[in-house]
């Protein structure tokens, strides 16, 4: 088992270990109760992982002797909402769970980021744990204290930081994972290793093939935990993303608004595959990036059966009317993290609109790129 520690300035409490490896669960149960962090534990999970792994999680977590509820949520983005929210605060109560009692969120992002949300501000805050059961969750979502539900106008809108007490990523739970899923982690991977981690970047290109079939576990230990490390050490240092946290957001500029064009049809992992694609091209085409590096990358993404082109029902005009939308809520700007090397990422947040439009033009898969040759040569 790997583990490495988070350690956050000031308020030591708020420091934690992550643990990841195979078969934990057992090791897991000890720690929590050698940690004691609350005197009794409520287990949120959604629908889907309740019935795969819901009743192993909750057996084992009580025969080391830690008192154990459950409470059960819908599986899908759709339930991340203050209503969901609400509901599990309310079962709670009625429960009789206060100050004494801790959290543990056993799910993908989505029972992650709500659990992490109710956690924080039930009875003003109570302990949380996180067992992430996704691979985006695992080297991603459980690490760093980010919280939140959705409104319908916008993902992530309301929140909180509240940081685990601890997190346990087994990968044994990734065996249930549809591939879908499974791609969706493996485009935060390649995203952790371009802005920090030249190495695991060669890594990925020696591993891709084992790791696009999604089975072998032992491949995987070592690069999620190399993917936890690189986010663990990007946390440490900006905690609230007041600077450096943001090169996290590598090809989610694009990726976002991609995502919310397809209106959601596209998986994150795919739409932030197509948005890494297009920051390289941005940072190529800027003078910043040698094409071979870029190049590099993209064949890298597509070795990985991952999606480097804009499917063809997308209107790039509603990609680009999308990202417009956001510049609001970042001052004003379109923020790109734009790329000089493998681990050198910066942020770029002038970049006039003429040249993402000529980057989403080349990005169209052939038959509308040919289109375009057709009726805008003017
Ligand atoms: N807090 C953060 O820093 C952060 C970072 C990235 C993403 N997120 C959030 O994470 C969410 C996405 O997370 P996700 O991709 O894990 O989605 P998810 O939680 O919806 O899980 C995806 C699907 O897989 C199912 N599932 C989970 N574990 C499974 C398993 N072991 N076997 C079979 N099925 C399983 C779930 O029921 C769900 O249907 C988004 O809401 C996003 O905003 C948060
Ligand atoms: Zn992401």
């Amino acid at each position: 088992m790997n583990r490495f520690k988070i350690s956050l300035e000031k308020k030591t409490s708020r420091s934690h270990e992550v643990f990841i490896g195979r078969d934990i669960l057992d090791r897991a149960a000890l720690l929590i109760a050698k940690g004691n962090w609350a005197q009794r534990y409520f287990l949120i999970t959604d629908a889907k992982v309740a019935a795969l792994h819901g009743e192993r999680v909750a057996e084992t977590l009580q025969k080391a002797g830690l008192s154990l509820e459950s409470i059960t949520i819908p599986a899908g983005e759709q339930a991340k909402t203050m209503a969901t929210a609400v509901a599990v605060a309310e079962e709670l109560l009625r429960r009789g769970a206060d100050r004494t009692t801790g959290l543990i969120a056993l799910g993908g992002g989505v029972v992650g980021d709500l659990t992490g949300f109710v956690a924080s501000i039930y009875m003003r805050g109570i302990p949380c744990l996180q067992f992430p059961t996704t691979l985006l969750a695992q080297v991603d979502s459980s690490i760093g204290g980010k919280t939140g539900v959705d409104l319908p106008a916008a993902k992530n809108i309301l929140g909180t930081f509240h940081q685990p007490k601890a997190v346990f990523a087994d990968l044994e739970f990734l065996r249930t994972l549809p591939a879908r899923e499974m791609s969706n982690g493996l485009a935060e991977i390649v995203k952790c290793a371009v802005i920090d981690d030249p190495g695991l970047l060669e890594l990925l290109e020696d591993w891709a093939a084992i790791l696009r079939r999604g089975d072998d576990l032992d491949t995987l230990l070592p690069i999620v935990t190399r993917a936890g490390e690189i986010k663990k050490k990007i946390v440490e240092i900006d905690e609230k993303e007041h600077g450096l946290r943001r090169i996290l957001n590598f090809g989610h500029t694009l990726g976002h608004a991609v995502e919310a064009a397809s209106a959601y049809a596209l998986p994150h992992g795919e739409a932030v595959s197509i948005g890494m694609a297009g920051a390289l091209a941005l940072s190529q085409r800027l003078g910043h990036l040698p094409d071979a590096d870029g190049e590099r990358i993209v064949a890298l993404l597509q070795k990985l059966g991952l999606p480097v082109r804009l499917p063809a029902a997308l209107d790039r005009e509603a990609i680009m009317a999308r990202m417009e939308h956001d510049k609001k809520k970042s001052g004003g700007m379109i923020h790109f993290v734009l790329l000089k090397r493998p681990g050198m990422p910066f942020v770029n947040g002038g970049i006039p609109g003429e040249r993402i439009r000529e980057i989403l033009a080349a990005a169209a898969p052939e038959r509308k790129a040919q289109r375009r040759v057709k009726t805008g040569g003017k």
